[in-house]
């Protein structure tokens, strides 16, 4: 089937015809570039030395992320998907959603899980993927058309700084966001993204929260410096996005991974270490950069939270908490909030 970017009878009823799929485009390839360039200026000119973990998934990225998820150490995958198989009939009923949306893909396993809850309910009519990668989505979303015939499917490409806003509306919506990414935000960038989203909502659409619990620190440790040095690689990888993106001559081999659990601002935080005193050209912005030995690049931060703290910063941005789920082992919960 082909996917176009208008609508081609989704959603139409008593035509039994395939189903459409709409994509709405948001960002441009080369925006993506452009946002790079601007913000490592910034983050590797500055102190701290810091990028934004979007840059980190790349092709070889996403690829090494989905390696991570099915290491020994890394827990919160699994755990989400056993939370998913033992409640998403709950989900499905106490939203009672007919309409899927979920921010950022890639979840593709776990999306599916809810729609077919939602389709065994009887109340499934459409789901929208947002993501920021258009050739990933309108995969995603011609598969997810064949596979549920009937449904529509509406694709937003889009990133969550600018384009919540252009989420569609319509029905009873349930907005999913998994894998704990809403980690990946600090908490006041978290809190207007939690505004944002709820103010796109009206009252009785649901949010899906995916997020990672506070738990011992070794094991919060290990699942983030793995024996296998995959997440190292992961880490490392960012580097040659750099070089590709930006023209730039990191050497990886320069940088050690380290991912420390501060226990105060309750993250792990990805660091790449300068193994020694080194100075980097960063061809495409005409810019030189100075590492000391030992000095730290923050490549993420990914929160770990309580029960309590999710609860009230949900609460704050208009979402009351309906229900709270968490694995056997506690290590991961998912909430259901329903917007105010
Ligand atoms: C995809 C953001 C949920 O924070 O656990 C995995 C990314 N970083 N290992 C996480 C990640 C290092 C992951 N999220």
């Amino acid at each position: 089937m082909r996917v176009r970017t208008a609508q081609t009878g989704a959603g139409v009823p008593g035509r039994r015809q395939v189903p459409g799929v709409r994509v709405d485009v948001f960002v441009q390839p080369g925006d993506a570039r452009r946002a790079l360039r601007a913000e490592a200026l910034q983050g590797l000119c500055g102190m701290p030395k810091e990028l934004s973990p979007k840059w980190l998934y790349d092709e070889r990225g996403s690829q090494l992320f989905d390696d991570i998820t099915r290491l020994p150490e890394y827990y919160p995958t699994r755990r989400e998907r056993e939370i998913l198989l033992a409640h998403a009939g709950d989900i499905a009923r106490l939203s009672g959603a007919d309409t899927l949306m979920e921010l950022g893909s890639g979840t593709s396993e776990k999306t599916r899980l809810l729609l077919d809850a939602m389709l065994e309910a009887g109340q499934l009519s459409r789901f929208v993927p947002f993501d920021v990668s258009e050739a990933f989505l309108r995969r995603a979303a011609a598969d997810l058309a064949r596979e549920y015939p009937g449904i529509g499917v509406h694709a937003v490409v889009g990133d969550f700084d600018h384009h919540l806003c252009q989420l569609p509306s319509g029905g009873r919506r349930l907005v999913a966001f998994l894998g704990g990414t809403i980690g990946n935000f600090k908490p006041a960038q978290r809190a207007l993204f939690l505004r944002e989203l709820s103010a796109g909502l009206k009252p009785g659409d649901g949010l899906l929260l995916g997020t990672d619990l506070i738990k011992d620190r070794a094991r919060l440790f290990a699942a983030y410096n793995d024996r296998a040095g995959v997440t190292a690689n992961f880490n490392r990888n960012v580097l040659s996005v750099l070089n590709r993106e930006l023209g730039a001559d990191f050497q990886p081999e320069g940088f050690v991974h380290h991912a420390p659990f501060d226990e105060s601002n309750a993250w792990i935080e990805m660091q790449l270490i300068s193994r020694r005193a080194q100075t980097v050209w960063l061809g495409g912005l005409k810019r030189r950069v100075d590492f000391a030995e030992g000095e730290v690049l923050r490549t993420e931060v990914s929160c770990k939270f309580r029960r309590a703290q999710v609860e009230a910063e949900l609460s704050a941005a208009g979402l009351d908490l309906a229900a709270w789920w968490t694995d056997s082992a506690g290590d991961f919960a998912l909430s259901l909030a329903l917007r105010r």
